[in-house]
């Protein structure tokens, strides 16, 4: 454990991030200005719970400081009546809030599976190149930082490089190089679809809840442009010119005839005794053609009883034990009934948390 980079308190922060700390770049994070912590008291009001304000906050630190200092986290855990450890515990947990200082713009390049097969990773080693930085680190003119990221909500314009959250959509290696170049001369270009490029502490800003731009004429100018969206919608076009339609939606199922009888009190159907529910789950379970299928229906089935959490993990390893007994006595945790219907000597599972395969 270690503190944020440059932090003057040493391992007073906990959790954070313990890489080499690049002291130059450093000094020239300004510190915060009081105005700061008046826009941070703006935030806590919008929450009926103080602490909920904590993640735009965060945002507000980064948009003045470039990433979340241990004097942002100070600031936030003052305003919050929290400890720096609870700050930096939720600082460090989502990969938007940054552990050192970034460049002017962040460049996020999706290597998740669809992007990848269609160059994304490509994409990514050619910019680490040109660059001379890996995922998360920052160019030594301070122009960028680069990362690797999961899936961008993008796929259908895969392969897709964002920009400060901006999208890029369906670039290859020469339209990615020349747009991370046109970054570093300080050029904006226009995004594919949505509002315009600003740069990463203008984002940061706007994702705290606040306008970065100086007036309203500003701010108007800078709404969402129109959008081609040709392959999100190409099913949809497909469908329209094949008269195709989706299949109504199914309603919640009738409610059952009032007989007077307490409403939770749910009749066997007939011959099985057993609901309409559990008889289309015995049907399931019965038509599984593999171990896998017959598995899924299984745990699906109303009788499987609940996982019982961890120990459900932990001991998924196809003996008969549940959790909590003893190995080989084929003892029942008290915390794992029996299916219902099925007494003690009923029928022992295959693998804990599912019911076996019911056959008639
Ligand atoms: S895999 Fe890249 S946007 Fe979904």
């Amino acid at each position: 454990m270690s503190a944020l980079p440059g932090s003057p308190e040493g391992t007073a922060v906990t959790g954070l991030d313990s890489s080499p700390v690049d002291v130059g770049s450093l000094a020239e994070v300004p510190p915060l200005p009081e105005r700061a912590r008046l826009e941070a008291r703006d935030i806590i009001a919008r929450y009926p719970v103080a602490r909920s304000a904590l993640l735009p906050m965060l945002h507000l630190v980064q948009s003045y400081q470039g990433y979340v200092t241990p004097e942002g986290v100070a600031l936030c855990a003052e305003e919050l009546g929290l400890t720096k450890a609870e700050v930096g515990a939720v600082a460090t947990f989502y990969t938007m809030y940054k552990r050192r200082p970034t460049g002017r713009h962040l460049v996020s390049v999706c290597t998740n599976t669809l992007c990848a097969v269609l160059g994304g990773q490509r994409i990514m080693d050619a910019l680490s190149a040109d660059l001379g930085v890996h995922h998360d680190e920052t160019a030594v003119d301070g122009s960028i930082t680069l990362e690797h990221a999961e899936c961008l909500a993008a796929c259908d314009y895969a392969p897709v490089v964002t920009v400060d959250y901006e999208f890029y959509d369906q670039q290859d290696v020469e339209s990615a190089r020349e747009l991370v170049a046109a970054l570093r001369r300080g050029e904006k270009p226009l995004p594919t679809r949505g509002a315009p490029l600003t740069d990463f502490r203008g984002v940061s800003r706007q994702l705290a809840g606040f306008s970065q731009h100086a007036d309203e004429a500003a701010a108007a100018a800078a709404v969402d442009a129109p959008g081609d969206y040709g392959p999100t919608l190409r099913g949809l076009r497909l469908a329209e010119e094949r008269g195709e339609s989706a299949p109504p939606m199914q309603g919640p199922e009738p409610e059952p005839a009032d007989t007077g009888e307490p409403r939770e009190t749910v009749r066997p159907s007939g011959t099985t005794g057993e609901t309409p529910a559990q008889e289309a789950a015995d049907a399931r379970v019965a038509a599984a053609d593999n171990p896998a299928e017959e598995a899924g229906a299984a745990g699906s089935h109303p009788d499987a009883p609940e996982p019982s959490g961890r120990a459900l993990a932990d001991q998924d390893d196809g003996t008969e034990t549940p959790a909590g007994a003893e190995p080989g006595t084929g003892d029942q945790s008290p915390d794992v009934p029996p299916p219902a219907g099925e007494g003690s000597d009923g029928p022992s599972r295959t693998i804990q948390g599912r019911a076996p395969k019911r056959r008639r």
